[in-house]
């Protein structure tokens, strides 16, 4: 069985590290990479260090408005398809290449695989959400990380195909855990728990100039360093207003994974928009403080671990204080075995 396996942003080149050597013990992987992220910080650096198998097909898509990014992934997956001649299409989470590919595949009949099915914030306006739901509704195979997308895909009417699998960011995160590069403590000269790790990189906080200031001053502010590896996304909006790394803000380059895991570790606080690591920060019993008005990952802020404080700085500020850590931390999405499972589901769908 052939499997055309869609990847093009940072988070899919991990999820599909997660689950590449398990299904390639089982059917043909051919990868196909849109180009979305390129620069090596965001692209090249994860397929090495994760050893993630370089890709089949580069689509070079690169950065762009919506409609003509994905217009461009839609054409360039299609005539991958027609020459591959696929079993399978498999996609990740909910990135305009997880809507290219999902559509590429629909039009000509492929049955997809949609890894992280089932996640929805409410949010419409939310490029994100309108991926996703596109994703799911196209899917034949559904990989919910949880119960609760269970339920999402259900209130919409979703009920053929939903597996609940766990959350491949999981079964990655715990075979990293023994070689994490903790000496990036000492190279940016931080301290366990002396410090708190920042990404931001949402559009409606990042192309919103105001939003973003309010954001980076109320942080300025902190009392304690906070790293900040920022996303080109973000360091071009920083740029726009004439904004840098501020008081207690070290903005550094994106870092790799293990790095970026220990980062996290160590830090006292974890500070985000980023789905992916909110959900480490959950796992890594770090608290997180998610600079948006709503989550995806509910059951980490149900928990107690995770705040939504939207972009108000006085409430930014507020999260930022220690406070008791919640007495239990329960375990989510998954068992960290969930790559094997969707595997198995890929080669028997
Ligand atoms: C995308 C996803 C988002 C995901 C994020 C992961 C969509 C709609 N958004 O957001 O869901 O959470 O990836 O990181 O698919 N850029 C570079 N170099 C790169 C990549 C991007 O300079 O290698 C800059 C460009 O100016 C580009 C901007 O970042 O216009 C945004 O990139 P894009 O891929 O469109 O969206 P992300 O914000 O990365
Ligand atoms: N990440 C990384 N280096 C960084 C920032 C993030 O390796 O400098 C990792 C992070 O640990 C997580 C993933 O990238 O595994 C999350 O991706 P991102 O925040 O870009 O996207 P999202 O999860 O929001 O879609």
């Amino acid at each position: 069985m052939k499997i055309l396996t869609v990847v093009g942003a940072r988070p899919q080149f991990i999820k599909a590290a997660a689950v590449s050597a398990p299904l390639r013990r089982l059917a043909h992987e051919v990868i196909v990479h849109t180009g979305q992220h390129y620069d090596r910080a965001m692209s090249d650096q994860f397929f090495e260090e994760l050893d993630l198998p370089a890709p089949d097909h580069h689509l070079g898509v690169g950065s762009g408005p919506h409609g003509g990014q994905t217009g461009r992934m839609l054409a360039g997956i299609e005539s991958v398809m027609l020459s591959e001649r696929p079993d399978r299409v498999l996609v990740y989470g909910d990135t305009n290449s997880t809507l290219a590919g999902a559509l590429a595949a629909a039009k000509l009949d492929v049955p997809i695989v949609h890894v992280e099915a089932g996640l929805r914030s409410f949010n419409r306006s939310m490029p994100e959400e309108i991926n996703r739901v596109v994703a799911d509704h196209l899917s034949a195979v559904l990989c919910c990380p949880g119960p609760r997308a269970v339920a999402n895909l259900e209130a919409e009417g979703i009920t053929r195909g939903v597996h609940v699998t766990g959350d491949v960011m999981r079964d990655l995160l715990e075979r990293a855990l023994p070689s994490l590069d903790d000496a990036a403590l000492a190279r940016l000269g931080l301290t366990p728990r002396g410090y708190s790790i920042l990404t931001l990189h949402r559009a409606n906080n990042t192309d919103d100039a105001v939003r973003l200031s309010r954001i980076v001053g109320a942080l300025a502010d902190a009392s304690e360093p906070i790293v900040f590896p920022v996303h080109p996304r973000t360091a071009h909006a920083l740029a726009a207003l004439g904004a840098g790394a501020t008081g207690s803000i070290r903005m550094v380059e994106p870092v790799g994974y293990r790095e970026m895991l220990a980062l996290q570790r160590h830090a006292r606080l974890v500070i985000t928009d980023s789905g992916g690591v909110q959900k480490e920060a959950y796992w890594l019993g770090v608290p997180c403080v998610t600079v948006r008005d709503e989550t995806e990952w509910t059951e980490t802020v149900d928990a107690g671990w995770n705040r939504l404080v939207g972009s108000d700085p006085a409430s930014i500020r507020d999260a930022l204080a220690d406070r008791p850590l919640p007495a239990d931390r329960p375990d989510l999405y998954g068992d960290g075995r969930a790559a094997d499972r969707i595997a198995a589901l890929v080669a028997c769908a």
